[in-house]
């Protein structure tokens, strides 16, 4: 009798999946604590879920032995409602990219996008006292939020497209916070900043923003929470328009997945030889 396949312990779920990186980055992770005994069994998969059926693969998933879960595009917000239980983080997002399952079989939701974004912001430069400029007003930026402000910038400005997405984010946000926000559209950007983070998918379409050059102060670092092998159109504009500190979103990708590792089996994994793999591989 062949012993039945063990389930694995995680899972990244999203539709499509077979292309996420979760995998590698989080058996990276763990083969740098082999012999540890609170990774024992840890293992990590992709899980397809229908586009309709989420609730139900969740459900699926914890009856087979499943103990946490990344969620992927497009059921952040599925994974929102699912939550028994949402940390501050996920609550501000609106999103759950992180699932842990509780000792009474409910779901923990956090949401780590934003601390990823932070800390790789933070091997960099400082956010305390700077000036930010958030591009974009849809969930990635508003995923973000919340962990950004908690680094006490000196202001944080969103500007958009459509001016009422961030107008409402700012309005959502000033209620619990001293730090200056601002809204506004790309032609009515004032002042220069210290940090510019691109979170539109506008590079998805290969597209720039129509954002002024002196937006970016001296110094400034330039963030695109896009990465890909080539410069994104992002990067490639600040690069024309002076910036020296260009960074893509390969390190958030990576630092989201070592904050969820940290909440699944509480160790700290290095990010840095893990993103210079990731790098070699795009
Ligand atoms: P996500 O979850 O990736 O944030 P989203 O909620 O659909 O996706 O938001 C996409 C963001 O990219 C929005 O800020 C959107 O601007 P609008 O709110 O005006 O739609 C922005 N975006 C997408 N394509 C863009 C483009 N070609 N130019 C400028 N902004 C764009």
């Amino acid at each position: 009798m062949t012993e039945p396949t063990a389930s694995p312990s995680y899972v990244v779920i999203g539709n499509p999946i077979a292309h996420s990186k979760s995998p590698q980055i989080h058996a990276l992770f763990a083969a740098q604590f082999a012999g540890n005994p609170a990774l024992a069994g840890f293992c990590y998969d992709r899980l397809l879920a229908p586009v309709d059926g989420f609730a139900a693969s969740v459900a699926q998933f914890a009856a087979s032995g499943g103990r946490g879960a990344n969620v992927t595009v497009p059921f952040k917000e599925d994974a929102f409602r699912l939550a028994n239980l949402l940390t501050a983080r996920a609550q501000a997002a609106g999103a759950v990219n992180t699932l842990q399952l509780q000792a009474d079989d409910s779901w923990l939701g956090d949401n780590t996008d934003g601390a990823g974004l932070v800390a790789d912001v933070l091997r960099h430069v400082e956010i305390r006292g700077r000036r930010i400029l958030l591009l974009g007003a849809g969930g990635a930026a508003r995923g973000v939020i919340l962990p950004l402000l908690a680094q006490q910038p000196a202001s944080l400005t969103l500007a958009n497209r459509t001016l009422s997405r961030a107008s409402q984010l700012v309005e959502h946000f000033q209620a619990n916070t001293t730090i200056l926000l601002q809204a506004c559209e790309y032609g009515a950007i004032a002042g220069q900043f210290d940090l510019i983070i691109n979170a539109t998918s506008a590079s998805l379409g290969g597209e720039r923003l129509p954002i002024s050059n002196s937006v970016f102060a001296p110094g400034a670092l330039a963030y695109d929470m896009m990465y890909g092998k080539d410069e994104t159109p992002f990067l490639a504009q600040a690069r024309e328009a002076g910036v020296v500190l260009r960074v893509d979103g390969l390190g958030m990708l990576v630092g989201q997945a070592a904050e969820a590792f940290h909440l699944w089996t509480e160790l700290r994994p290095d990010v840095e030889p893990v993103l210079v793999w990731m790098r070699e591989q795009l």
